[in-house]
């Protein structure tokens, strides 16, 4: 591992892979705001910077080969992972969590008022992330999708009618984070995804079922902010010598 103490978060999670997890642990932002050091991002979440740092130490070298090494894949595989893996487990998990959500809220939320703002929070998720989706694999994608083959075969790339990829990349980074500030306002609402000795099942859970959907949304979007766009950006620049951005 490089040298963990000036390297972003992000850029620890690019290089190695299993980083994910102990930032996870800590509650570290490694997705969208991971642009910063990991002293600083534990000095914004209350984190002994100590204890992070002693166990990236500890990782070593163990089950290091076998996690994929994304930052080495051909972008059009990394789109079609993105879209069989995470975008396939997000339309498939929304409207299980959505009605689990609503439902305890029903039942629960007299006594336990959060599980209201709860189903607030993850309503409007569900309803961005769709959408966000529908956009990827109808216009950035496609677009990225041919860069690669014009690459790949030696032809002419064609500009993109929205200007650059840069244009989408911007709208996509925020909806990124518009999305992953609503599961943070709901790991915070459940602290931590803890719940009350009276929860029923369906409680417990949802609460299992919105922190493995959050667990999906960082890596998801890691794959997209941290590698797919920046090489996208890249390539575009290489094949279409677009170095400055060009606003839509
Ligand atoms: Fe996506
Ligand atoms: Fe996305």
């Amino acid at each position: 591992m490089h040298d963990i103490r000036n390297a972003t978060i992000k850029s620890i999670v690019t290089e190695d892979f299993r980083a994910a997890a102990i930032f996870e642990k800590h509650s570290l932002d490694f997705c969208c705001n991971g642009g910063i050091t990991i002293e600083r991002a534990c000095a914004q979440r209350n984190v002994d910077a100590r204890v992070v740092f002693t166990e990236l130490e500890q990782l070593g070298n163990a089950g290091r080969d076998t996690m994929p090494k994304f930052t080495e894949w051909p972008l059009d595989e990394l789109v079609q992972y993105i879209i069989n893996v995470h975008h396939k487990y997000v339309r498939e998990a929304l409207p299980v969590i959505f009605a689990h959500t609503q439902k305890v809220a029903t039942v629960h939320g007299a006594n336990h008022p959060e599980v209201v703002e709860i189903a607030r929070h993850f309503h409007i998720v569900a309803g961005e992330m769709q959408s966000h989706m529908m956009k990827e694999e109808n216009i950035l994608f496609p677009y990225i999708i041919a860069l690669v083959k014009a690459k790949r075969h030696g032809v002419a790339a064609h500009r993109p009618p929205f200007g650059t990829a840069q244009n989408p990349i911007r709208m996509m980074e925020a909806e990124h984070q518009a999305a992953g500030a609503e599961m943070y306002a709901i790991r915070s609402l459940s602290a931590n995804y803890t719940y009350p000795e009276d929860a029923c099942t369906t409680y417990r859970v949802s609460y299992q079922e919105l922190q493995q959907f959050e667990l999906d949304l960082h890596q998801h979007v890691h794959l997209e902010n941290n590698i797919l766009f920046p090489k996208a950006i890249d390539l575009e620049k290489e094949l279409l010598g677009m170095g400055e951005q060009v606003e839509a």
